[in-house]
């Protein structure tokens, strides 16, 4: 007995949809799988580089996503440098893997990164306090934080000088290459923004 196919099987908008609304989902829910992305960007040497990102938020309406990070990471540098971004999500209870493309824009002084870390709690806060910069050489194991810091909340005083280590990291998706596993058979589709509309594209799973 094969499984229930979903309306969208055969339907491109309709697995456009789909796509949306499980990015949107993990936004919201953080006990989505699409809650934690993988984001790539290229090194100086134009290798690629992944790591696990936390999305915070995802608007369907402009395309764009945010994730946040310490202004001080390899990944600013990166993206700074080569603003082309992949981010990996893949809903197994869906059956969806979502492969995007975009370009990312870092804020560090801007009243959407001020209110992102005016809504974001003191323990969250505290990563930035690190010091050294995270990705430093130490010759010793650390959390980088000082040790009475460690285990407890900051106060906002001992805040203040982490502000300026917390950037939002924005990435505005031109490509999503979309996989639906189903027994009967896969469904694979590409859609890209042309300026004012996506234009998918069945593919050969
Ligand atoms: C579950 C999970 C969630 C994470 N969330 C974030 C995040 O939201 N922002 C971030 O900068 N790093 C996050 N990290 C740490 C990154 O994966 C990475 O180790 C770190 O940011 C250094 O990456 P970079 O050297 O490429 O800048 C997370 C790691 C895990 C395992």
């Amino acid at each position: 007995m094969s499984d229930a196919l979903p309306a969208y099987y055969d339907d491109l908008a309709g697995s456009l949809s789909r796509s949306w609304a499980l990015i949107e989902e993990g936004a919201a829910d953080r006990h989505s799988p699409c809650h934690t992305a993988t984001i790539a960007s290229l090194d100086q040497s134009g290798a690629p580089s992944l790591r696990v990102m936390v999305m915070r938020e995802a608007r369907r309406a402009d395309r764009r996503l945010r994730f946040h990070t310490d202004s001080r990471a390899d990944k600013v540098d990166e993206l700074q440098e080569d603003a082309r971004t992949g981010i990996l999500l893949y809903d197994a209870d869906a059956k969806i893997q979502l492969r995007l493309h975009g370009h990312s824009e870092i804020e560090t002084r801007s009243a959407a990164a001020d209110e992102a870390w005016d809504n974001a709690d003191n323990y969250a806060r505290r990563c930035y306090l690190a010091d050294p910069a995270p990705g430093t050489m130490v010759a010793h194991p650390t959390s980088g934080l000082r040790a009475e810091l460690e285990g407890v909340k900051p106060t906002d005083e001992q805040l203040a000088p982490a502000r300026p280590n917390f950037s939002i990291l924005r990435v505005t998706i031109e490509r999503i290459e979309y996989l639906y596993l189903a027994h009967q058979g896969h469904r694979r589709a590409r859609f890209d923004w042309t300026g004012d509309r996506w234009e998918g594209q069945w593919l050969v799973p």
